[in-house]
């Protein structure tokens, strides 16, 4: 699981490592990741720490050979890490956005092709990808993180073709607002927000009855699916009156 050192993926690393699974945590903070594989310890669960950056492609091949060689075929991988580096509105495309693209996208993908490669022979495997439902549309402020969630939404469903015919599971998970380190930081209304306990609950269950979308809560996920199928005029309209921005 990618993305382990907080918000929803440090709870679905618990929630997983409870059922017992083993959990290979990965993320950028050491310090984060053993306070987690500590806790996990003293309940008698497993969670691996696993120190990495998912935008290095060699270093992510590496981990999932390592993993596959030391502890057992991967059954289940969560691709969860995704960021919000604002766009400048003076240099639109530039840092923010080509990091955002390389964290959020690049960043799945560098796992997906090795995970593949491992499960193919096997004909089994499990692999959800933390989208987001501001992938759906446009959303004010969000030039890129809507631009790479859409980017992962289209990845899952063109993967699903692929995966279907040699047995392994793609999923994509679709949150909406949840209390993470994350949202803290956003300065506007976040509408229908969920703990990350329940974010986790539903991720949970949606692993465990392998539809293709796990989205949640159901009526932000519905409602943007719905503005999504009106005329770009009235979506535009909707979108800027409801948010205000
Ligand atoms: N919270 C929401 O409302 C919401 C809504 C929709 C979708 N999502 C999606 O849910 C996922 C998790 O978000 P969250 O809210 O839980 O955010 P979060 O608390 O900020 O967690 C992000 C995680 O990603 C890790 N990470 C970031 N860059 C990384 C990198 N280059 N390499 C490895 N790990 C990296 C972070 O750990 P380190 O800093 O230790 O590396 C952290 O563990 C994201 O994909 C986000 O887009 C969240």
């Amino acid at each position: 699981m990618t993305g382990a050192s907080s918000g929803i993926g440090a709870e679905v690393a618990q929630r997983l490592a409870a059922e017992g699974f083993r959990v290979i945590a990965i993320a950028r903070r050491a310090s984060e990741l053993a306070a987690l594989a500590g806790a996990a310890a003293a309940k008698g669960h497993t969670i691996i720490a696993m120190q990495g950056d998912v935008t290095d492609r060699a270093a992510m091949e590496a981990i999932v050979t390592y993993v596959e060689q030391k502890f057992g075929p991967v059954a289940l991988a969560f691709l969860n890490v995704g960021t919000y580096f604002p766009d400048s509105e003076n240099d639109i495309g530039g840092n923010g956005f080509r990091k955002t693209f390389d964290v959020n996208v690049n960043g799945a993908i560098n796992l997906i092709g090795p995970l593949v490669r491992a499960m193919k022979p096997r004909g089994r495997g499990q692999i959800a990808v933390n989208g987001s439902v501001a992938g759906y549309g446009g959303l004010p402020r969000s030039i890129a993180y809507s631009a790479s969630k859409a980017a992962l939404i289209t990845m899952c469903e063109a993967l699903k073709f692929d995966l279907d015919k040699i047995g392994i599971t793609i999923q994509l998970v679709s949150p909406g607002f949840v209390k993470t380190p994350l949202t803290d930081k956003n300065d506007f209304p976040m509408p229908f927000l969920i703990s990350v306990e329940e974010a986790g609950n539903r991720i949970l269950q949606g692993f465990k009855t392998g539809g293709f979308e796990i989205a949640f809560p159901r009526r932000m996920s519905w409602l943007l699916k719905a503005l999504n199928m009106l005329p770009y005029s009235a979506y535009f309209a909707l979108v800027k009156k409801s948010t205000g921005l």
